[in-house]
């Protein structure tokens, strides 16, 4: 029998939450499997008032803060212990996609600044070679159509991201989104920082080197995978 995609987010939950101790500072990631893991941690702990996070976006610090735990701004000297996360899209090689919930801006700054960092991924995500999933790219409100045209050059399609509504979505800076397709050919290892040189862009979903453990599910166990040689996919 195999999981489905939510009863693995579940068990990946609870294997989070097992590396949470009280006195840590937590960086808060964003998407369902957090929203899980959240309430995971509510049943770990009982009372959820003396935990501390920084978050990575404004639903995941609402979410926080409604069950009682202490949301944090980032600050010089506080750097999270531990950030959990999910993940769009992983790769053989632990590259990855993040971004879908519009968060990657946040997510990557609390990621570059916690102390170590699990991601966690059911199976769905997991992919030879990024590209399945559309690339977020988080691009100044300001001349984003122009951005769009340089963005172009790199990608075979590039698409602005709307709400339900229609309309232009907005991050939690202010910024836009332009999905992208990546291509055979694109060299991901440089991709971020080719990306950086145009003006307008902000940065992308592609998490380059930013697993410590990533936790993910084959045949209902919980794998829990620190280098590229571990991956299995
Ligand atoms: C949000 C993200 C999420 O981590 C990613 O979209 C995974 O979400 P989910 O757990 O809902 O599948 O990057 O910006």
């Amino acid at each position: 029998m195999t999981l489905s995609q939510n009863d693995q987010k579940k068990l990946l939950a609870v294997k989070a939450a097992s590396f949470v101790e009280y006195g840590m500072l937590l960086g808060l990631g964003t998407g369902s499997t957090v929203d899980i893991f959240i309430s995971t941690l509510g049943e770990k702990f009982g009372s959820l008032k003396d935990l501390e996070i920084v978050p990575t976006s404004l639903d995941s610090a609402h979410k926080a803060s409604k069950l009682g735990i202490k949301v944090l701004e980032p600050k010089m000297d506080l750097k999270p212990d531990l950030l959990i996360d999910g993940a769009d899209e992983v790769a053989s090689d632990l590259s990855m996609i993040k971004g879908g919930g519009g968060a990657l801006l946040w997510e990557k700054i609390v990621a570059q600044n916690s102390k170590k960092r699990i991601y966690m991924a059911d199976s769905t995500k997991l992919v030879r070679e990024l590209g399945h999933f559309l690339l977020p790219i988080e691009v100044v409100l300001f001349g984003h159509e122009w951005t769009h045209n340089d963005l172009k050059k790199t990608f075979s399609f590039v698409s602005i991201r709307r709400t339900v509504a229609g309309e232009i979505f907005k991050t939690n800076s202010g910024n836009v989104i332009y999905d992208c397709q990546i291509t055979d050919g694109i060299e991901i290892g440089v991709l971020d920082t080719d990306l950086c040189q145009i003006p307008g862009v902000i940065t992308s979903g592609l998490f380059y080197d930013f697993i410590d453990v990533l936790l993910t599910v084959q045949n209902e166990n919980i794998i829990e995978i620190c280098e590229p040689k571990d991956v299995f996919w």
